[in-house]
């Protein structure tokens, strides 16, 4: 299976506070991976590695070329979006707006009133709300619209920064079933982050568990959901 990502020997630092350490992870084309670990394991820290907003050394080769280096912009403009922890909209500004600015960067802007009805058909929730002001929407909502604008950028990796923090069941479980749709039909890569292990396993094919920053353990879901002992040990459920 071709990799879209290869990393490796992945390191990452806020000042003189090394928080990953010489980590190795993949993820082939298609697939959902997911990064799984405790409070302050790293798992944000390496989605920011991956969009060069903390200073990394190692190897992120995505799609064939370093990442490692590069500004965030072009980071972006090779087709990896990111969907960060508190979610990233602009509260200011309406739902179209937001969707508008997802594409802001993208060369052919032809298809973009097409990836706006996507979005709404996608999400029937944001279409009868595409005036209001971001920052007035529902947790579930803004959820929704900050998986939909990076997807406004036709990625080719979406990055996903726990989607399911502070939602309720029901609302997490349509948003990762709309996750499931795009990454089967729209072909988008995942990487998924989250404390929510039990679900992210449901989703991915392949997980990575973070401990301290560093990989404890990676393997197929499958075999990680099923493993007693390791579901104990590292997982708690
Ligand atoms: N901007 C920063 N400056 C200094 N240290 C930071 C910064 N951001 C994160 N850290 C530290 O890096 C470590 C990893 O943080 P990170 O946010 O990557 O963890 P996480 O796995 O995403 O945790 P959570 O589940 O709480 O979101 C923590 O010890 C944290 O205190
Ligand atoms: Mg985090």
């Amino acid at each position: 299976m071709a990799k879209l990502l290869e990393v490796t020997r992945l390191s990452a630092a806020y000042g003189s506070v090394q928080v990953l350490h010489d980590i190795d992870f993949s993820l082939d084309v298609g697939h959902i991976t997911a990064i799984l670990g405790a409070n302050g394991a790293g798992k944000t820290t390496t989605l920011r590695s991956l969009c060069q907003t903390v200073r990394t050394t190692g190897s992120i080769v995505f799609d064939g070329q370093q990442i490692v280096g590069k500004a965030t912009e072009n980071v972006v403009r090779m087709g990896v979006a990111h969907v960060p922890d508190g979610r990233g909209t602009f509260t200011a500004l309406s739902v179209e707006e937001n969707l508008r600015l997802g594409a802001y960067v993208r060369a052919n802007k032809a298809a973009l009133a097409l990836d706006m009805e996507k979005a709404f058909t996608r999400f029937p929730l944001l279409k009868h709300r595409r005036h209001q002001q971001a920052g007035t929407l529902s947790g579930g909502e803004q959820q929704m619209l900050a998986i939909s604008r990076a997807l406004m950028l036709r990625p080719k990796l979406l990055l996903l920064d726990e989607p399911s923090f502070g939602l309720a069941p029901k609302i997490v479980a349509e948003i990762f079933d709309i996750m499931r749709t795009i990454n089967r039909e729209d072909k988008v890569s995942m990487l998924l982050v989250e404390q929510n292990a039990s679900l992210a396993l449901d989703l991915a094919d392949y997980a990575y568990l973070l401990e301290t920053g560093r990989v404890a353990l990676s393997g197929p879901s499958d075999r990680i959901k099923n493993d007693e002992s390791v579901r104990r040990a590292y997982l708690g459920y």
